[in-house]
């Protein structure tokens, strides 16, 4: 694995290009250890606490199972079974959770709760999700690609939707790979102009190149693989009914699939609205490649967990 020892994992861009090509080899030789059913546990004696103020279904379980797996022990709590849903602070639980475990993995609103968990924490913090970051599932959506298209060496990603925590970490993750990523906003759903903004400065280095567009169809033309995510996100349930005639015109179908390359993967990093950002017909559809992607959260958190966590 790479060594990142000690090292928190925030956002895509708190590893070099270098270090995520190797984390993601280094997950699928994990994925065939575990097919070979061969067993494998750097992490025994070694401990993960997992917050979650969201819900969640593919990060705690593959979290969970992925520490076990590895030797170790996962623990999940939430905001309300802590001292933490009754006032203590971010900072003394950081410092206490440091005290016990060996790394913590939070999903949370606000990006900057996890930062000030990070700075508080002698310990490796891992970011599950926040309203702004969603890097463990770059992680599993670079290896899903790299695993469909293992001829290609650039790749042209076309994002259509809600310029979110999911596209954020995946302009990253384009950027340090040195694809193409086109994405497909809807006016005033654009991505956060700072995150864009570094990404495409990330890109310019590692020769990726990340474009904004209005129209889908202009997304998807020539993709290798069409990638999308719900319209509303958690916390936004308020929003809803707004957001559902903003995104008019943003449902990635057949037809819009027919734009893209023949043999182009659909993605979605789940959980999907089949009738609203995707028709069952795609999301069922040769081309979905959702399930694949979501099995690699568990090799790619892995591949995380024996980097952050082994001694060297
Ligand atoms: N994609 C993803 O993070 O799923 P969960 O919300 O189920 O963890
Ligand atoms: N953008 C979605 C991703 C869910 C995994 C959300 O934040 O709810």
């Amino acid at each position: 694995p790479p060594a990142l020892a000690g090292r928190d994992f925030l956002a895509v861009s708190d590893t070099s290009a270098e270090e995520i090509r190797d984390l993601i080899r280094h997950a699928l030789w994990l994925k065939e250890q575990k097919k070979a059913g061969h067993a494998y546990r750097p992490l025994a004696g070694k401990s993960l606490a997992m917050i979650f103020d969201k819900p969640s279904t593919r990060t705690r379980t593959s979290f969970e199972a992925g520490m076990a797996q590895l030797g170790g022990h996962p623990l999940s709590l939430n905001r309300q079974e802590l001292q933490l849903g009754r006032g203590e602070s971010v900072e003394d639980t950081a410092r206490i959770l440091s005290g016990y475990v060996d790394a913590v993995l939070i999903r949370t609103f606000q990006h900057d709760t996890v930062q000030k968990l990070a700075e508080n924490a002698s310990i490796p913090v891992i970011n599950g999700l926040t309203d702004s970051h969603h890097p463990c599932q770059a992680l599993a959506d670079l290896m899903t690609v790299i695993e469909c298209k293992p001829e290609q060496d650039s790749v042209r990603l076309a994002y259509v939707g809600d310029g979110n925590n999911v596209l954020h970490s995946l302009a990253e993750a384009a950027a340090l790979t040195g694809w193409e990523l086109v994405a497909a906003t809807p006016p005033g759903y654009e991505p956060d102009p700072v995150i864009w903004q570094q990404a495409a400065d990330i890109a310019l280095v590692n020769g990726g190149r990340l474009h904004l567009v209005q129209d889908p169809k202009e997304a998807v033309a020539q993709a290798d693989a069409v990638y999308t995510d719900v319209w509303a996100s958690m916390g936004q349930e308020e929003e809803k009914e707004q957001r559902l005639r903003d995104f008019t015109g943003f449902q990635v179908d057949a037809s819009l699939m027919q734009l893209a390359q023949p043999d182009a993967v659909f993605l979605h990093c789940l959980p999907a609205y089949r009738g609203l950002e995707v028709t069952a017909e795609v999301m069922e559809g040769p081309q979905s490649e959702v399930f694949r992607q979501a099995e690699n959260r568990l090799h790619a958190q892995k591949a995380l967990l024996t980097s952050l966590l082994s001694d060297g």
